[in-house]
């Protein structure tokens, strides 16, 4: 075994991973509550893999009700050292057609009201989130999917929505005035929480549909997200696979393994 131990997030249409060796569910419990589901604990060539499917097995989560609090600590209490999460979205951009995949190097966060930090409760902390992924896992990723026998685009803003609705149209263009080039509804806080964890995070995006923006297209809904998952679905696990069993040998130190070095705010001496 190599010392890296991979936390994957499954997202819409991937809830287990089989081509996991000696995968067994565990349960993990957090001080943060109930995570998405138990782990499936396993190994894919030299790596250990912690796979926890973000909306649970059969999808019983709404994104609003996912606690991310509980699943980054749950991977990161699971021993792992990086995580590569995966994700339906929606494309607010020409040219990322449905079926297409690609890595997300910028977020804005669009939610309301989802508990998004550890910290805060006497003890302060305030994290870079500057360049919220890490580029490292992202360019594995990007070269999984090639490997895997897909394309991949390398970068795009994500736009996290609260959901469970879909967007208006109104919502839709002005987020691409923004600058959004793909719209989900659960890669924040997740990306926030796993920083603040101390975890490269990397996400790995699959387009399901164009939203509703685009005037000679049909307006996005689950019917044509679930078809198209089904048909990214079986990529997105052989890329998960060729991820895994691509990395090198050795997991060189990444600076996120340190990020909350200098951002500790709350000084250790009482006050009162
Ligand atoms: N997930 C997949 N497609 C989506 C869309 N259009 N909006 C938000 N989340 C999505």
């Amino acid at each position: 075994m190599s010392d890296w131990t991979i936390g994957i997030i499954g997202g819409s249409g991937l809830y287990a991973m089989d081509a996991l060796e000696d995968a067994q569910w565990i349960p993990v419990q957090s001080p943060w509550g109930v995570p998405s589901d138990d782990i499936l604990c396993g190994k894919i060539g030299h790596v250990r893999v912690r796979f926890l499917p973000r909306h649970g097995r059969g999808h019983r989560l709404a994104p609003s009700t996912v606690n991310a609090q509980a699943n980054i600590d749950a991977l990161k209490r699971a021993g792992c050292t990086d995580i590569l999460a995966a994700s339906a979205v929606g494309s607010l951009s020409e040219e990322l057609s449905p079926g297409r995949f690609v890595t997300i190097d910028q977020f804005i966060d669009n939610t309301r009201g989802r508990p998004s930090s550890f910290f805060g409760d006497g003890f302060v902390a305030h994290v870079s989130m500057a360049d919220p992924v890490c580029p490292r896992l992202s360019k594995y990723a990007a070269k999984a999917v090639a490997t895997a026998g897909g394309e991949c685009a390398q970068g795009a803003t994500y736009v996290a929505i609260e959901g469970p609705q879909f967007s208006t149209r109104a919502e839709s263009r002005l987020y691409r005035h923004w600058g959004a080039e793909v719209i989900g509804m659960t890669a924040m806080p997740e990306a926030r929480l796993a920083r603040e964890a101390e975890l490269p995070y990397a996400l790995l995006a699959m387009v399901t549909d164009y939203d509703s923006w685009k005037d000679d297209a049909a307006t996005v809904d689950v019917a044509q997200v679930v078809e198209q998952m089904r048909g990214n679905a079986k990529l997105a696990r052989k890329a998960i696979e060729a991820f895994c069993k691509g990395l090198p040998k050795k997991r060189s130190p990444s600076p996120i393994d340190h990020a909350l070095t200098d951002a500790v705010i709350t000084t250790p001496e009482r006050h009162d």
